[in-house]
């Protein structure tokens, strides 16, 4: 008998195909993550799970779904599994690290442009019939060219971003993280001050319990009045409500938002925020990382399959 695997979203259907030969797929064919009632309900008498960052595996979890073997994610973040106590269950665990790295970057930027240049807002101005003509400092945004980008957390995505924003926006890159980067010694900076001297500020750094609102109203405070924050990290990296506070009262800029606390339900005091630009967790969204990022947890799949370790097991 195959073993059961859990496929916990809509992915794509010819990438889940070579699946069928080695598991008895379990589908849960849609975008809304399952709750966790939900997800321990479908897991019952499942080996596997093929999921996303949705999916809270936590020891409870484990402890009610005692044939879960495997965890396979389409994603590079991993802070949805509790990894500690899947390892203690001898779980097989994979993410998607690299696949996605150039995609994300790409959109941090985009973000930043946004941000920096006002394009929700003037949108959204001439969307609702209020242009009435060109004015001189209609829409005044922030330059971004040449000006000096904090980064908070460089790995893989972080450098991606500080290599592009250097090379394509003549940006000088500052950049704050635990661990030195090898050829990126000169820009590293306490956070403090990386937070004090950036025009811009772009999170990309993992989520963790260290990390949990790394950026609060203290932090907000150090920042320049002219700055903006991008997060392109994970929403509790920001404490959204002090964010939206600092935004009403002009102590930051602007803040570019991929990622939300509590997700997908936003803060409504960022919902009501001009100077945000808000969008629904698409950093890594062009067709072809998507259906990489599938691929990759296919492939762990596949391999665990033929008794093989997989490509891309969650570092130890
Ligand atoms: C990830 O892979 O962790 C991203 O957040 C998904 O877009």
């Amino acid at each position: 008998m195959k073993p059961h695997l859990l496929v916990a979203r809509r992915l794509f259907p010819d990438l889940l195909e070579p699946l069928v030969a080695h598991y008895a797929l379990r589908l849960h064919d849609h975008d809304e993550a399952l709750s966790p009632a939900a997800l321990q309900a479908q897991m019952q008498g499942c080996w596997g799970l093929l999921g996303s960052g949705s999916e809270r595996v936590d020891a409870a979890l484990l402890a009610a779904c005692p044939d879960l073997r495997a965890i396979a994610l389409i994603t590079v973040g991993y802070n949805n599994l509790d990894v500690a106590a899947c390892r203690q269950h001898g779980l097989l665990l994979s993410h998607a690290p690299g696949v996605l790295t150039e995609a994300t970057a790409e959109f941090g930027l985009t973000l930043l442009l946004a941000t920096a240049r006002r394009v929700g807002e003037s949108e959204r101005f001439l969307r609702a019939g209020q242009w009435r003509g060109w004015g001189i400092d209609q829409f005044a945004g922030l330059p971004v060219m040449g000006r000096t980008l904090g980064i908070v957390g460089l790995g893989r995505i972080g450098q991606e971003v500080a290599r592009t924003a250097q090379q394509g926006l003549r940006m000088q890159v500052l950049h704050h993280s635990r661990r030195p980067v090898a050829g990126w010694e000169s820009g590293w900076r306490s956070l403090p001050d990386l937070l004090a001297q950036s025009d811009h500020v772009m999170l990309c750094v993992p989520y963790s319990p260290d990390t949990h609102h790394l950026i609060g109203a203290a932090q907000l405070a150090q920042m320049k009045p002219s700055a903006t924050l991008i997060n392109l990290a994970r929403g509790g990296v920001v404490d959204d409500r002090a964010l939206a506070q600092a935004l009403i009262r002009g102590q930051i800029a602007a803040a570019g938002l991929d990622v939300f606390e509590g997700e997908p339900t936003v803060c409504t005091d960022l919902l009501a925020c001009d100077n945000a630009v808000l969008t629904p967790h698409i950093a890594s969204s062009t067709l072809p990382t998507r259906r990489a990022m599938v691929q990759c947890a296919v492939d762990n799949l596949l391999a665990w399959a033929r008794g093989e370790p997989g490509p891309t097991p969650i570092p130890q």
